[in-house]
């Protein structure tokens, strides 16, 4: 490492983030790469060329761990062919919740490795380059300090848009829910909401630069409570009022929510704000009351449908997406048949479903009567094509229907542009370059493999 050039401000080093995981991750890799500008760090795309390199990981499955040390390897290499070309050797920093898990580990199997810093502290990034290059040897940061990462970010550099229309905003992290299975509340932490105000200038710098539909994000976004600047907290359902009201902010998403903190503010909203989009990522992980109680949800399968009963008679259109997981420990073949009933009955547009696996040190991996592989492999296997079916209906039944679709783009062949609908279907229509950016009626025409196809209602009002 070469300190001269770390310690001044000015000479461009060049950065390169490996983003593994989540939404959350995505935004956590733009807002490190923000932070690191002041001390003359910009993003390069090839990490061969890179001075800096951050791993940031994701632990929320298996084999993430070996999956770190085989891409260490990797780094390790490409920095030793910068070293025979005669460049500095590539500083490397491992970010996210592996860090978080297993710094320790990381520093005693790989001490090549140079910084490792937990989702808590990225905002000292800059103090700990700056620290790794005057001791020369590695730091570790995985705390959980008492001042909340969002207080000390500067704000994003850049909004974090997808082609400027669309983009995420995180404001809410950590989660204090303790699920069996998870990870998340030993590596990201308690439940932490950023304040109203910093929310609102980031949703407002975001839509200045042109982006129409936001993306709350937070482990439990609808657990938000953010200092509302008054002594008081804001709601997720009082937040989306305050960001509706900017001018130019379409359409509002958030997730992922947890079944138990779905209020009825936040339900109302549903029905009287409309740039909430009807579309609910509302993971319910199992359909057996045993089973949920095993994991600690905190909810029955009656209360999940019960929530979904009263969202859908707020907004009738609403539909949702879920999570799912097989073979909990303890889970029967009756269990089993409990979700699948619960699947039938809900009826989900999309669904994520994962095969249980132990994440050390979570109560689960210590539990008895863990299910057999096979037995996981074949519930999955079922499990997922009774959801497919349910993806495929609610994606033939779009045909006929006349949907607000924000245009983002131009489509692959001539002369057709593509967007997205409420339920983030990808639509295609004839048309021309003035339609990006806008929100405009489709009837829909088609279903194609992976999105839709339409025509243009202009004459038709769009919400
Ligand atoms: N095993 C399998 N799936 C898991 N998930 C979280 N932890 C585990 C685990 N140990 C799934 C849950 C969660 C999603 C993000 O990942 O379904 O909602
Ligand atoms: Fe993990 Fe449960 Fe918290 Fe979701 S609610 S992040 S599954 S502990």
């Amino acid at each position: 490492m070469h300190e001269a050039t770390l310690e001044s401000g000015t000479e461009t080093r060049k950065l390169h983030v490996i983003t593994w995981g989540c939404q959350m991750n995505v935004y956590d890799s733009a807002r490190m790469t923000d932070v690191l500008r002041p001390l003359g760090y910009s993003p390069v795309d090839e990490v061969e060329d890179a001075d800096m390199v951050i791993l940031n990981t994701c632990h929320i499955r298996e084999r993430a761990a070996e999956k770190v040390f085989s891409e260490l390897g990797r780094l390790r290499k490409i920095s030793d062919a910068r070293t025979a070309l005669g460049h500095d050797r590539t500083v490397i920093a491992v970010a996210g919740c592996v860090a978080q898990a297993e710094g320790e580990e990381i520093l005693a199997r790989a001490p090549y490795v140079d910084i490792v810093l937990g989702p808590q502290t990225y905002h000292r990034l800059p103090e700990m380059v700056a620290r790794a290059a005057r001791a020369g040897g590695s730091v570790i940061d995985t705390d959980f300090p008492a001042e909340t990462k969002f207080d000390f970010l500067p704000d994003a550099a850049a909004p974090q848009t997808d082609g400027n229309l669309t983009a995420f905003l995180t404001i809410q992290e950590g989660c204090d829910k303790f699920c069996s299975f998870c990870v998340v509340p030993y590596t990201r932490g308690a439940e932490t909401s950023r304040p109203v105000v910093s929310v609102l200038a980031e949703a407002r710098r975001m839509v200045e630069s042109g982006v129409r539909e936001i993306t709350l994000l937070g482990q439990n976004v609808n657990a938000y409570h953010g200092d509302d600047g008054d002594g008081g907290s804001e709601t997720l359902a009082g937040l989306a009022a305050k960001l509706a009201a900017i001018p130019g902010l379409i359409r509002i998403r958030y997730m992922t929510s947890h079944p138990r903190d779905v209020d009825q503010s936040l339900i109302d909203a549903h029905r009287d704000n409309a740039a909430m989009m009807p579309f609910l990522h509302l993971p319910v992980q199992s359909g057996s009351d045993r089973i949920l109680k095993a994991m600690n949800r905190g909810h029955t399968a009656d209360e999940y449908r019960d929530v979904v009963r009263r969202l859908r008679e707020a907004r009738p259109d609403l539909a949702l997406s879920s999570d799912f997981i097989v073979g909990h420990p303890g889970e029967t073949e009756q269990d089993f048949e409990a979700t699948m009933q619960l699947i039938r009955d809900v009826g989900f547009a999309q669904a994520f479903s994962f095969k249980y696996s132990p994440r050390p040190g979570t109560p689960a991996a210590g539990q008895p009567f863990q299910v057999d592989e096979t037995v996981k492999d074949a519930r999955l296997h079922r499990l997922q094509a009774l959801l497919r079916e349910q993806q495929d209906a609610f994606n033939a039944d779009m045909v006929g229907r006349v949907m607000p679709v924000l245009f983002t783009g131009r489509g692959r062949k001539p002369g057709q542009m593509t967007g997205r609908s409420p339920y983030l279907q990808p639509v295609h229509v004839d048309g021309s370059d003035d339609l990006i950016g806008q929100t405009v009626p489709v009837l829909i025409t088609q279903r194609l493999t992976n999105s839709l196809g339409g025509t243009l209602q202009r004459e038709r009002a769009c919400a």
